[in-house]
């Protein structure tokens, strides 16, 4: 088999790419190890910048998320229960974010494949990469049983954190840089209406909580619990008393409780691999780099890198030119890097931390009701959570 771009992985980094390529006439096939179900079934992200609505659009993907996503032109934040908002729309000059689960946008991505002709080769097993630094890279594979071979001019490595193609990079070229939290996130599905129109992002003394959504009738909740809990200490009762005691009186009026029908824990990380190019290998999303997920930026970083190699790519069978590939690295890692740093520092003066001291917290406190009180400060806030323009980037 040959292809001009091989992609790795049909998550959202990998499957936006194939959109933008067959969108441009390049031929690409994307090499999966898992099936659509278990892709489209994982819970994972639930808001959507700008950027990443805009290209849904752009791509004819809008049908759905305009009759069912939640536009969102503001968010809550609760300090030790008192509530305050974040008008994002007004500080932003009219941008929002949308409230539409990453379930849904996979669902879109997949429905729309065979009718543009994109093509995605299932249950990939021991994917291997070859010849990445030279003209001509080739992928290769087993699926029952039978080896497969894909020739390429260039390979896309979209296949998340544990995936194979940044290991392909020799270590001596690849530089990380990490921070592991010392908390997860225990997150919950449930069908009963949420306690706000808007997210509310709670810092309590007992830690971290989020309510946020899906519809008008199925709600998720967040909350900071130990690397070393499971979710059997977690029945559903405990659950509905920890958020409501963190979230504080006011929202906690509001909540509806009810039978879970997901629950989960996800650790926190910060993660950058640089440089996000080798030879012909090009990554994209948590292939590359990793968020916590306070700020909701994973699944839309992933969105703006595929945009920028999209785009490179373009401009090289279009016209020849290299440049957008020599400097897809530079571009994307600028913008992933502010990212990194918002997502951290809302992880930072949201969450309580083991060595917390009174001081700490206190600072921490001040920090939050110094939002509370400068437009300045809620501005910078509101820039960063609807995203940074691309140009800027
Ligand atoms: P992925 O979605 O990881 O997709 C990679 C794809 O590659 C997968 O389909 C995988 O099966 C495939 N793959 C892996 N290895 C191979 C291989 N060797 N060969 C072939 N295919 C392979 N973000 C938020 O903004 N909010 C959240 O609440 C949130 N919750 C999360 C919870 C969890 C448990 C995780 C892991 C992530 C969460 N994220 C969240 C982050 C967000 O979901 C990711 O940033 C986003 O999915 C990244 O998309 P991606 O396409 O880069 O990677
Ligand atoms: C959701 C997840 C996030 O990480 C976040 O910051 C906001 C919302 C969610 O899953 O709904």
């Amino acid at each position: 088999m040959r292809t001009s771009v091989a992609i790795i992985g049909a998550g959202p980094a990998g499957m936006f790419l194939a959109h933008l390529l067959a969108a441009e006439g390049i031929d690409a096939i994307v090499i999966e190890r898992r099936d659509r179900a278990y892709v489209e079934g994982r819970v994972r992200a639930g808001v959507l910048e700008q950027v990443t609505t805009d290209l849904m659009h752009r791509l004819g993907l809008g049908e759905r998320l305009d009759r069912e996503g939640l536009v969102h032109g503001g968010t809550q934040i609760s300090l030790d229960g008192s509530l305050f908002r974040i008008d994002m729309a007004e500080l932003t000059g009219g941008s929002a974010v949308t409230v539409y689960g990453q379930q849904e946008v996979m669902h879109d991505l997949f429905e729309a494949a065979p009718a543009r002709g994109l093509r995605i080769e299932w249950n990939a097993e021991d994917v291997t990469l070859e010849g990445l630094d030279t003209d001509a890279p080739v992928v290769r594979w087993h699926k029952d049983g039978e080896a497969h071979e894909l020739r390429c001019d260039f390979v896309a490595g979209c296949d998340g954190y544990h995936g194979v193609s940044r290991a392909s990079i020799p270590a001596d070229v690849l530089r990380t840089f990490e921070r592991v939290y010392p908390f997860g996130w225990l997150g919950i599905l449930a069908d009963v209406p949420p306690a706000d129109h808007e997210l509310i992002y709670a810092n309590h003394e007992r830690g971290f909580a989020l309510a946020s959504m899906r519809s008008a009738t199925r709600s998720r909740y967040y909350i900071q619990c130990g690397l070393d809990e499971s979710i059997e200490d977690w029945p559903d009762e405990r659950f509905w008393d920890e958020l409501c005691l963190r979230i504080g009186p006011e929202a906690a009026s509001r909540v509806t409780r009810g039978a879970s029908f997901e629950k989960s824990i996800a650790p926190l990380r910060s993660f950058v691999s640089e440089p996000m190019r080798w030879g012909r290998l090009f990554l994209a999303g948590d292939a590359a780099h990793i968020v916590p997920p306070t700020g909701a930026k994973g699944m839309n970083l992933a969105v703006s890198d595929v945009m920028f190699l999209g785009e490179a790519l373009v401009e090289h069978y279009r016209g020849g030119s290299q440049a957008g590939l020599d400097g897809y690295s530079t571009r994307a890692l600028a913008r992933v890097w502010k990212a990194e740093r918002f997502s951290w520092w809302f992880t930072s003066i949201t969450h309580r931390f083991p060595e917390m001291d009174g001081f700490a917290r206190r600072i921490q406190a001040a920090e939050l009701d110094y939002i509370r009180g400068s437009r300045a400060a809620q501005r910078t806030l509101a820039e960063n959570y609807v995203g940074l323009p691309m140009g800027t980037a």
